[in-house]
């Protein structure tokens, strides 16, 4: 049986991708052999298709670092044909063949029973960004966040993660404040939930070691300046979620925020992520962390337009998310 597949290989030290046939046997090991009915798009999937970034660490590799679909055949117990699954983190995508294909065979351990109130496609218009903007918020409220403290900013707030982090949060009664870089996404990013939005670069930025005390929480998807200048204006006990690195990998900050303000600095793994907690997680996004506006900010787009997307995503110019139909 052959399938079509998107396959990213090196030539030199080049990335080539290419939709390619493949075979049953070219797949890797795995318990669960699964029909792929949709993947995403996330910024991590446009850094390895486009070769911006040292995502794919076994090539060649089938991109798409996350897929929802239904069981074609499996020898563990824990899942039967028919059943619908999500798989997402661990090597998917990177060091494993991924979600860019008809057929994806992986480790029954990396499987999700998608929830009984979600469909394949509603999985994956939350997709990784959308199950990391659920870990964020878990783990901020772990930390003490509560709508009480005060306002919670979410950067790169018209990305995939910010939009899933700003209607959650909305929804707990957080007051919200959105950054983006997009002025013409500010009507958009109000009517899922942000009270404020901010434009980046229109807004001043300390660089004092301590500013004015204003957030209680962030979400963080750019890294860098905004990482740095996010640690110096939160409040006593606030907590900031790091995630990304769209705008740069180093933090430029004093220990001066933590210890005395107590502020926290979670980092947020969706990779490495408890089996347990995954589940846990994808069952409130379809329950009580459900976003009902999520599937009007998500496109989707087909495999044979799949090569075409990605250089908007490493230029930050995608607002949502993108859901690529497979199957
Ligand atoms: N830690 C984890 O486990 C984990 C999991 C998923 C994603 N991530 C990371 O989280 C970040 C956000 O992911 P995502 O899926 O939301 O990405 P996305 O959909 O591509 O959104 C990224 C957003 O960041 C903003 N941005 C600002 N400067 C940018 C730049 N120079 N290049 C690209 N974007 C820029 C843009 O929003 P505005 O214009 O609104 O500012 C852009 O839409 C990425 O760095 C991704 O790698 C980490």
């Amino acid at each position: 049986m052959s399938f079509k597949a998107y396959l990213t290989s090196q030539e030199g030290k080049s990335t080539k991708t290419e939709l390619v046939d493949m075979t049953l046997d070219q797949l890797d090991p795995g318990e669960v052999l699964i029909r792929t009915e949709y993947s995403t798009v996330n910024y991590k999937d446009a850094l390895s298709a486009t070769g911006s970034g040292r995502i794919i660490r076994r090539f060649p590799c089938v991109g798409g670092v996350d897929l929802a679909g239904v069981v074609e055949s499996s020898t563990d117990a824990g899942f039967k044909p028919g059943d619908k699954v999500i798989a997402h983190a661990y090597d998917v995508g990177v060091a494993h063949h991924g979600g860019y294909a008809e057929m994806a065979r992986v480790p029954a351990a990396w499987c999700v029973p998608v929830p009984a109130s979600m469909t394949t496609f509603d999985a994956m218009t939350h997709g990784t960004a959308g199950f990391t903007a659920a870990l964020a918020i878990h783990r901020m409220q772990h930390d003490g966040l509560a709508p009480a403290n005060g306002p919670v900013l979410v950067n790169g707030a018209t990305g995939g993660v910010g939009i899933v982090a700003i209607e959650i949060l909305a929804k707990l009664g957080y007051h919200v404040v959105a950054v983006t870089g997009k002025e013409k996404d500010v009507e958009l990013l109000k009517s899922i939930g942000a009270k404020e939005v901010l434009i980046r670069g229109q807004f001043e930025m300390t660089e004092k070691p301590l500013g004015a005390e204003t957030y209680a929480g962030a979400v963080d998807n750019l890294g860098g300046e905004q990482l740095s200048w996010l640690t110096r204006v939160m409040k006593v006990g606030g907590t900031i979620a790091s995630i990304g690195l769209a705008q740069g990998w180093e933090v430029k900050t004093t220990v001066m925020p933590f210890i005395l303000r107590g502020v926290s600095l979670l980092g947020i793994d969706s990779v490495n992520c408890s089996m347990a907690l995954r589940r846990e997680l994808w069952n409130k996004l379809a329950n009580e962390w459900k976003c009902e506006k999520l599937a009007s900010h998500c496109r989707t787009v087909s495999f044979a337009e799949l090569p075409t997307v990605f250089d908007a995503y490493v230029k930050g110019q995608v607002t949502g998310r993108t859901v690529v139909k497979i199957g």
